[in-house]
């Protein structure tokens, strides 16, 4: 006789699903027969999701969930009840120096990165403790394993998220339920794209990090971003990680990422971060050189002849 309980599938709720990682796992989860709850802020960004659910000729469910809203966390679990497995993945990113990030800006980071994936947990927690299993996956990042120079609160967050990860997963196994956090280096997704966002501060002349934040996001341009990874092997990975027997404690994902890693471990960290101040001056002294001829190009062009 078949057993219901069993052959229903699972549940798996995931947040951030208007693009990138959060996107890619719905439509890999459901491809592979979870019941996929897709949620994201704002509804009106539904229509890559669909379209790539419809490619496929799948079904997921497509709700509305901020993090940073109890409230609409609250509905989507009393609709969607019990959860078996979680994926904490909607996060946000703010460049700029933590002179020139306002207070405001990074709570925005920590109540998105942070406090979000702990109110999600707290509220699909207690019905995968009656059962005795469950599955949470936190997204963290590299910069929650490492120091993100100009990101210092998006760094912050992630480190934090993996705190809370590596703290709970001990908490809540003797009740069936395993925690696990991945930690991607930088991947092609919106976050760099389309999301991404600097303290508003960012191009502050009165500031002393004003050249310093310019030069990194040159050194970004130039030498990170274009090797950035295919983020479709993050939402391969993190659905391997919900459909194995029994995941790792952490994954961590990318080239950038296992270089750093490698790094650390030989205790080669400060000659790391030498290279990245060397980097980060380089391009300084190349953006102020730009704009300096800019300012000569002006100067020639309104000279009277
Ligand atoms: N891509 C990378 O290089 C990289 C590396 C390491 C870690 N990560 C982490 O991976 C996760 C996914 O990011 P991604 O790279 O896929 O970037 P992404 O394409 O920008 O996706 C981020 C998702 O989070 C959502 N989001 C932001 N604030 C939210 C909120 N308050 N409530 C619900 N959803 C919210 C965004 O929604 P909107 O469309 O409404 O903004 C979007 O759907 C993040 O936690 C990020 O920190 C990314």
């Amino acid at each position: 006789m078949q057993n219901e309980a069993i052959d229903k599938p699972k549940r798996v709720l995931i947040t951030g699903c208007s693009s990138g990682f959060g996107l890619l796992t719905a439509v890999e989860a459901a491809r592979e027969g979870f019941d996929v709850v897709a949620t994201m802020r704002n509804l009106d960004k539904a229509g890559p999701l669909q379209q790539a659910l419809e490619k496929a000729n799948l079904t997921a469910k497509i709700e509305r969930l901020d993090v940073t809203d109890p409230v609409s966390i609250e509905k989507i679990v009393q609709k969607f009840s019990p959860i078996d497995v979680l994926i904490n993945n909607a996060g946000i990113l703010i460049a700029g120096s933590f002179l020139d990030l306002t207070e405001q800006e990074c709570d925005k980071i920590f109540q998105t990165n942070y406090f979000g994936p702990v109110r999600l947990t707290r509220a699909v927690v207690g019905q995968m403790i009656q059962r005795k299993s469950g599955r949470i996956v936190n997204i963290a990042s590299l910069a929650g394993l490492i120091g993100h120079p100009f990101n210092s609160a998006y760094a912050a967050s992630k480190h934090a998220l993996i705190g809370f990860t590596q703290s709970i997963r001990v908490e809540l196994a003797p009740f069936g339920i395993d925690v696990v956090s991945v930690e991607p280096g930088y991947h092609k997704t919106e976050i760099i794209g389309a999301n991404a966002n600097q303290a508003e501060r960012f191009y502050d002349r009165t500031s002393p990090m004003f050249e310093w934040n310019r030069g990194f996001l040159k050194a970004m341009f130039e030498e990170i971003l274009p090797r950035a990874g295919d983020p479709q092997q993050v939402a391969d990975l993190i659905v391997r990680i919900i459909s194995c027997e029994k995941p790792k404690a952490h994954y961590i994902i990318g080239k950038d990422a296992a270089f750093a890693i490698t790094f650390k471990s030989l205790g080669l960290w400060s000659w790391l971060e030498k290279q990245i101040i060397r980097k980060i001056r380089k391009y300084r002294r190349l953006e102020n050189q730009r704009e300096q001829e800019k300012r000569n190009r002006r100067k020639q062009t309104r000279a009277p002849s």
